[in-house]
């Protein structure tokens, strides 16, 4: 047990870093908090028009999560390793620095699937661009992703262990993702490359 909650604990704190936050206002934007959908993610810092703070965002948050994995994997294996990604996952959704107030989880969810498995890393990023290309909706391309992620670890990997977290993390992106499921529903949700903030 204390390993186990060494490894949820050193995720989360590496999890729980809002890199869109810190990029936005270490290039003088103020918070991005009070922009577009005031999400603290790389969607959002795209709506500023800055595309290198997107990436620096996207690059952060979802490699924080993939060290999490390798770090805590290298010393204590697979099992410890699904912890760690499980816990840097939930430092990024809630953060205690912001209040529990974090992002929804999209990049962190990929960095941690990276360190783990990279076949599906390379799958799930394939759905996601493959969605935006087609629809132009970030958040429509993140829930196709995680729709999809359990269900060929399960079905096409066999890796039974990591398909039951990434059901767990796909529940807790969807719910993080409400407000963007009620636009889409709504025809409201703002597509990509749009600077327009979201109607709600
Ligand atoms: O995965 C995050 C993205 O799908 C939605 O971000 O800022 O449009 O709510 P945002």
């Amino acid at each position: 047990w204390p390993y186990y909650l060494a490894a949820l604990a050193f995720g989360y704190l590496l999890g729980s870093i809002p890199f869109g936050l810190i990029v936005t206002r270490m290039a003088g934007l103020g918070d991005i908090r009070k922009i577009g959908s005031g999400n603290i993610g790389t969607t959002n810092v795209l709506r500023t028009g800055r595309k290198s703070l997107a990436a620096a965002t996207l690059l952060g948050d979802g490699l924080k999560g993939t060290a999490a994995v390798l770090v805590v994997g290298q010393m204590y294996g697979q099992e410890m390793a699904l912890i760690a990604g499980l816990g840097a996952f939930l430092g990024h959704l809630f953060p205690v620095w912001l209040k529990f107030k974090g992002g929804k989880g999209f990049a962190t969810y990929l960095g941690v699937l990276l360190g783990l498995y990279w076949p599906m890393f390379l799958l799930a990023a394939a759905i996601w661009i493959a969605m935006a290309f087609i629809f132009r909706y970030s958040s429509l391309s993140a829930l196709t992703a995680s729709l999809s992620t359990p269900i060929l670890l399960y079905f096409a990997f066999h890796q039974f262990q990591m398909a039951e977290m990434f059901v767990l993390l796909g529940v807790l992106l969807w719910a993080k993702h409400h407000e963007n499921i009620g636009r889409l529903l709504r025809g409201r949700e703002s597509r990509i490359g749009s600077s327009s903030k979201p109607v709600s």
